[in-house]
């Protein structure tokens, strides 16, 4: 099959369109679509209905099947029942149909598996796009096409919105246009047998029509084939995604803190972090934020001004800039003075500016333009309730005279409050690509997206990757003896030499196959120390008396031999004990985890945050999905609050936070050369103050 991003065209800007299926009755669905694409403006002569039952519908020639329409088609669009799918597919593909976009149901869906298969094979041998099956169908406000049975056509707009539910995609056609907000295409996904949201994501990443991608999605097929495209995209234009099903995933045999923590829903956000995909809570966010970053231009720096003629408003403005992260400029005295001359005495020239209730259009709009000229603001949010003083006409007007006249050089948010007078205003304002919502927290909220859109483009943009010197064969060595043994779980002192063999220090261990050898050890190593079971059976050692600490003398090293081989016994018969392990008992740091699971969908995600006996219960984690970058290195530490605890909490020393990230990027490494690794808990990683690194003291590592 034909996978790029070209090979879409035919499917998302056909100039001709077959209905398979294209019933007489109106109230079915191949009826419908046929009405749709007449309805919505496609030129009629390039629709062709195809049903051997009937000679018109809706006025146009209707044709036996697709092998007998005259010219070339594009699109074939298939409207018949599951079972006759293939049949009519097979015709598509001798007639060299382009692209098809099944609407049937009755496939995987529902377990009907083959048939699916069976499709996709068809689709390939005839070098078919395949859009569905299980879909609503597809709209394209550019070239007019309405080959879906949603209402209607959406308006026509930037915005490309990709659904993998296609009844809510119908329902936001309405609901857009309710606003609106226009789309250039609206996609819907089904059972993406062959056509996947990257595949689409690639397209509109191309297409000149579309501004910004947004997607609702439940989940990814080829999560690689996700990240990839979206980090591609990103830098060309904003991507915004609602990700539903958040909840984690419960059924599954657990064996490491980091796999017990890394459900999909970690690693989809740890996607979209890395890939600058931006994830958006609900669908009117999902909107509202698409319209700013179409028409909003980049912000001069991360730096935001509000003005206002509310206080309360400018209040609720800047409550919602700390919940969005964004920075309010502290205001210089020069750019105050020059702002003071358009307001009363008892205005407030801080941010935000408070014009008071008395501002009118000359206010609004002198003010603005000093904000729009001064390079200090990087944007502005201008806030208006509605006054017996002017009418929201005069402040839009001002808006929009001032960005005229300065150029549009930053973003300006505007939040118009006030009854149904403001309506006509915003949307005005809108089309002069000025947004603008009805309360403060909206304006905000879009003006963190523009901002984190812009930022994470930088980051994306600039990011390196590391280089690191390994010893790769050591690493090798050892687990291919653990998979020739058929060991899953490698024991602790196998794992603890890969992790050193990568370049992360490791406390240092010594197997003891009896007694008198374990105090021979500890007399070569000092005291105090901990000894513990090396068994490849046994994860969790505290479970089983596995492992004595504080142990200080020659009679205690006896002592605790016999006790751990005793415990052991007892409550783990069946494991195999490979022997006891004496190591110096590492001088106590700062507890961090380091782990990596490797997810189903995404592949390998790296875990850091607070280590010790309660990460599960402190649930202080982050992820990042290999490869990471440094920055991404960076960014998985601070954004945890053992960060805080790293850089010193209250006046204890800053700890060394760049052995920590050594660390992650080792482990890093140590996933990416390692296939066969399935997961790592590091735990815990004691850091110790600045200077002076850390030390891994647990290491786990299960195979696949
Ligand atoms: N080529 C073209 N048309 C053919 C045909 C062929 N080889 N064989 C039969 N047809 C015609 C039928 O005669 C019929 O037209 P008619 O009513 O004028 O006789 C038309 O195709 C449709 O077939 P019909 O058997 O009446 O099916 P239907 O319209 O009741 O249902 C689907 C067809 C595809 C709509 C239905 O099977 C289905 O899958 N519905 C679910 C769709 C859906 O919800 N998708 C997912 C949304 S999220």
């Amino acid at each position: 099959m034909n996978s790029g991003a070209n090979s879409l065209y035919p499917l998302l800007r056909p100039d001709t369109v077959a209905v398979i299926g294209a019933a007489r009755e109106p109230h079915k669905i191949g009826h419908q679509v046929v009405r749709n694409l007449i309805e919505g403006g496609f030129p009629k002569e390039r629709i062709f209905p195809i049903n051997p039952y009937a000679e018109h519908i809706l006025g146009l020639k209707c044709y036996p099947s697709i092998l007998d329409v005259p010219t070339k088609v594009d699109l074939s669009v298939i409207v018949v029942p599951a079972r006759i799918v293939p049949k009519v597919l097979e015709e598509c593909g001798k007639k060299g149909v382009k692209a098809v976009a099944i609407i049937s149901s009755g496939f995987k869906e529902v377990g009907n598996v083959e048939l699916e298969e069976k499709i996709v094979r068809i689709a390939k041998k005839y070098n078919m796009r395949l859009l569905g099956p299980n879909i609503v169908g597809v709209c394209d406000t550019i070239k007019s096409v309405n080959a879906s049975f949603c209402q209607s056509l959406p308006l026509r707009g930037n915005i490309a919105f990709i659904t993998q539910s296609g009844a809510l995609g119908i329902a936001l056609v309405g609901w857009t246009k309710m606003h609106n907000i226009g789309l250039s295409d609206l996609v819907s996904l089904g059972n993406m047998a062959d056509v996947d949201q990257s595949d689409l994501i690639e397209f509109f990443g191309d297409d000149p029509e579309t501004k910004v991608i947004t997607l609702y999605i439940e989940g990814v097929k080829d999560g690689r084939k996700f990240f990839e495209t979206c980090k591609r995209v990103t830098v060309k234009k904003p991507i915004l995604a609602i990700k539903a099903g958040k909840a984690e995933r419960t059924v599954r045999a657990i064996k490491s803190h980091t796999g017990s923590l890394a459900g999909s829903d970690s690693a989809y956000n740890a996607v979209f972090k890395q890939s600058g995909v931006i994830r958006v809570p609900t669908f009117p966010d999902l909107f509202d934020w698409a319209v700013a970053l179409s028409i909003s231009p980049k912000p001069l720096n991360n730096n935001i001004v509000i003005l206002t003629n509310g206080g309360g408003a400018g209040v609720m403005a800047t409550d919602a800039a700390e919940e969005y992260g964004i920075s309010l400029l502290e205001m210089p005295k020069d750019l105050a003075d020059r702002i003071r001359k358009y307001m009363p005495p008892f205005g407030s020239v801080l941010n935000p500016i408070d014009l008071t209730g008395m501002a009118g259009r000359e206010w609004y709009r002198e003010s603005l333009k000093e904000l729009l000229r001064d390079s200090r603001v990087g944007g502005v949010i201008v806030l208006y309730c509605h006054t017996a003083i002017t009418t929201p006409r005069e402040i839009a007007d001002a808006i929009i005279e001032a960005v005229r006249t300065v150029g549009y050089c930053k973003p300006v948010v505007v939040s118009l409050i006030g009854g149904e007078e403001v309506i006509d205003e915003c949307e005005r304002l809108i089309s002069n690509k000025i947004p603008c919502y009805d309360s403060p927290e909206k304006a905000m909220a879009a003006m963190g997206a523009i901002i984190k859109y812009y930022s994470d483009r930088e980051k994306i943009l600039s990011r390196k990757y590391p280089r690191l010197n390994v010893d790769y064969e050591k690493a090798k060595g050892i687990i291919e003896k653990a998979l020739k043994r058929g060991h899953k779980i490698l024991s602790p002192r196998e794992a603890a030499e890969i992790v050193e063999a990568y370049g992360i220090p490791v406390v240092s261990k010594k197997l003891a196959k009896s007694k008198e050898e374990a105090i021979r050890f500890a007399e070569e190593i000092g005291y105090p120390l901990v000894m513990e079971v090396d068994s490849p059976h046994i994860l969790h050692k505290t479970d089983v008396g596995g492992i004595i600490v504080g142990v200080n003398s020659r009679e205690e090293v006896g002592k605790a031999y016999d006790d751990i081989i005793r415990n052991v016994s007892e409550k783990a018969p069946e494991a195999h004990i490979n022997g006891i392990i004496v190591r110096k008992m590492a001088e106590k740091g700062r507890e961090v985890i380091l782990g990596m699971h490797r997810d189903p969908i995404f592949g390998p995600v790296i875990m850091f945050g607070s280590g010790g006996i309660l990460v599960e219960l402190l649930k202080d984690v982050s992820f990042r999905v290999v490869p990471l970058s440094v920055e991404d290195a960076h960014e998985i530490i601070e954004e945890t609050k053992a960060y805080k605890m790293l850089k010193g909490y209250r006046g204890e020393k800053e700890a060394d936070i760049d052995c920590v990230i050594d660390a992650v990027l080792r482990l890093l490494k140590v996933v990416e050369d390692f296939s066969e690794i399935e997961d790592v808990d590091i735990n815990p990683f004691f850091v110790y103050d600045k200077g002076k690194g850390g030390i891994a003291v647990d290491v786990k590592i299960i195979l696949s």
